[in-house]
């Protein structure tokens, strides 16, 4: 007889019946949001704390590798286990209310901080998670909205979202209907979204750039750096002395925090940047965050990297005009069959979930050290994606050596095996940011050994060119029998058990899992990616690189 189990998630309370049939199948018959992926105990995605009741893992047929997710006493994988009895279950980092994309907000107050800047205080129908840095979208009519940053930080006070706009000659929003707003009227908003958020870095001294209203984005990180005991320094540039339009706030802050000082930078007596550099920071250390003017931040970018920051240490959003957004249009074209996405599926989600993931890329691998075992690193990947937010990896994070850069996912590695001096090493993330997928992967070489550094130059070139092929309107298939040819030209074999995949809102997997080699249309952008293995005809040498597919 199949028994039902009653399972009950807490702190919801919300319930579903499972018998015979795994946690997870049940779970989702039921209805209810899963975090999930692999389905084989791999990425750790439907990982459970169990806090009452008895399961059984489930039977392995022979020769199946059993589930190699590394779990605490009390955790299960709902993907591998039957329950046996009533049970009573927690998901970290996951909630059964999956939060809308786009909620009401009602005007709370408006009131003008300079002659041309409005401060506008909304009330969010449901709270919001919003991260340090993120921004909203101003739902207008016809599709059409605007990027306006959270200028304060919601979760530390009662909700209400804080913004700072400018008013900007011939605006639609900013010249006309924000004038019109009262308090009570209601506004649409979606998101939050981007990825200048605050990078969670306990230590190094953090540098601040804004031009003009980019101090919204800013304020929320300037807020979190002042709680910890951290060297900060603001730099502010605007037109005129009303642009500095909280000064006071400023002021304050620098007679509570001694380890805090901000400069005003007017535009007449030079540029932020500039001034920044002149004053000797200690940027190999730094973490720096940039908002406003795209201008300002390329230079800013360009003059901090020549002053020895690592790139990844340099975190910005450009304030530029918003526009009408193109994501019906995108979520028009898409394959009925083969392209769907889930609910919060958005074009600004999806591109701060790659930014963070070569981010984190980036940061992973400076972090790879000579005589570091396999096992180390994947350790240190897995604080450095965790201390970033990531909430899940949909797939297992990737770390390979040597000889095992040319062994598939799904075959085990050594461990032990250390990074040599001269070696060649795989990375592939696969991380949730924000209920977004993020996938990326690069190959690294340590030393200059000829093999490596073609392996490298040829699989980035075949990427390219595969990619190029894909602006000409070829189908899946045809992507994957060019790279072949591609790699193969230029001496090496394309492995074709990496054969790109789909991407969407967190979880993808809802939708099937059909590989991009085997679609036999043009691939859609930003629902698909495009994964590139090659290895050496011979010798155990391989790389491994992957990006979304976007324009
Ligand atoms: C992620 C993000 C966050 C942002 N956060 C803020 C914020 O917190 N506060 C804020 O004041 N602005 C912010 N912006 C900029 C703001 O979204 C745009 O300025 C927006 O277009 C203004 O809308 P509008 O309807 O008033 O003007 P629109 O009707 O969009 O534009 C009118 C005209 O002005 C031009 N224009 C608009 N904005 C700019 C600009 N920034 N630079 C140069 N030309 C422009 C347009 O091209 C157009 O010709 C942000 C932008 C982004 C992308
Ligand atoms: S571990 Fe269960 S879905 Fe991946």
């Amino acid at each position: 007889m199949n028994t039902r189990h009653v399972i009950e998630l807490s702190p919801s309370g919300k319930t579903f019946e499972a018998g015979d049939e795994l946690l997870l199948d049940a779970m989702l018959a039921s209805g209810l949001p899963v975090p999930f992926s692999c389905r084989r105990g791999a990425c750790g995605s439907c990982k459970v704390v169990v806090a009452q009741g008895q399961y059984r893992a489930k039977r392995l047929a022979p020769g199946t590798p059993s589930p190699s997710y590394p779990l605490a006493a009390n955790e299960m994988l709902l993907c591998q286990s039957h329950a046996c009895a009533d049970m009573r279950l927690e998901i970290p980092g996951w909630s059964l209310d999956a939060p809308a994309l786009v909620v009401e907000a009602t005007v709370l107050s408006k009131r003008a901080l300079s002659p041309d800047i409005i401060e506008l205080v909304v009330m969010p129908d449901m709270p919001l998670a919003a991260r340090a840095g993120q921004y909203l979208k101003f739902r207008l009519v016809d599709g059409d909205s605007r990027c306006f940053s959270i200028a304060n930080l919601p979760a530390d006070g009662d909700g209400r979202l804080i913004f700072q706009i400018r008013r900007v000659s011939g605006g639609l929003f900013s010249e006309t209907l924000l004038g019109d707003l009262d308090v009570g009227d209601l506004l649409h908003v979606e998101g939050p979204f981007g990825a200048c958020t605050w990078q969670d870095d306990d230590v190094a001294p953090v540098v601040l750039f804004a031009t003009g209203t980019g101090y919204a984005g800013i304020k929320p990180i300037l807020l979190t750096a002042l709680k910890r005991d951290v060297e900060v320094t603001f730099y502010w540039g605007g037109a005129q002395a009303a642009d500095f339009y909280d000064r006071a706030f400023l002021d304050q802050s620098v007679i509570d925090c001694p380890r805090f000082h901000w400069h005003p930078v007017l535009a007449s007596e030079g540029r932020v940047q500039d001034v920044a550099l002149s004053h000797g920071h200690r940027w190999e250390e730094a973490q720096v965050y940039a908002c406003g003017n795209g201008g300002m931040i390329n230079q800013a970018r360009a003059g901090c990297l020549e002053a020895g920051l690592p790139a990844h240490r340099f975190v910005a959003e450009a304030f530029v005009p918003s526009g009408p957004s193109s994501v019906d249009t995108l979520l028009n074209s898409l394959d009925e069959t083969w392209e769907k996405v889930g609910p919060r599926y958005s074009l600004d989600g999806m591109l701060a979930a790659r930014e963070k993931s070569v981010r984190a890329l980036a940061s992973i691998a400076s972090q790879l050290k000579v005589g570091m075992t396999t096992e180390a690193a994947l350790e240190m990947a897995a604080r450095q994606l965790q201390t970033m937010g990531a909430s899940h990896t949909w797939h297992p994070t990737y770390i390979r050596f040597g000889d095992d850069t040319v062994r598939p996912p799904r075959e085990g590695i050594d461990p032990s095996r250390t990074l040599r001096p001269s070696d060649i090493v795989v990375v592939d993330l696969g991380p949730v940011w924000d209920g977004y997928e993020g996938d990326y992967g690069d190959t690294f070489v340590f030393g200059e050994a000829p093999l490596h550094l073609d392996c490298h130059k040829v699989l980035h070139e075949v990427f390219d060119e595969t990619r190029e092929a894909w602006l000409r309107g070829m189908t899946g298939v045809e992507l994957y029998d060019f790279a072949e040819e591609r790699a193969v030209a230029k001496g090496w074999r394309l492995s074709r058990n990496l054969a790109g995949h789909r991407i969407a809102d967190f979880p993808h997997a809802l939708f099937g899992n059909k590989e991009l080699a085997d679609l036999d249309i043009t691939p859609s952008e930003m629902v698909w990616v495009l994964e590139i293995q090659l290895c050496h005809p011979v010798l155990p040498i391989g790389g491994f690189f992957e990006d979304i597919l976007m324009r």
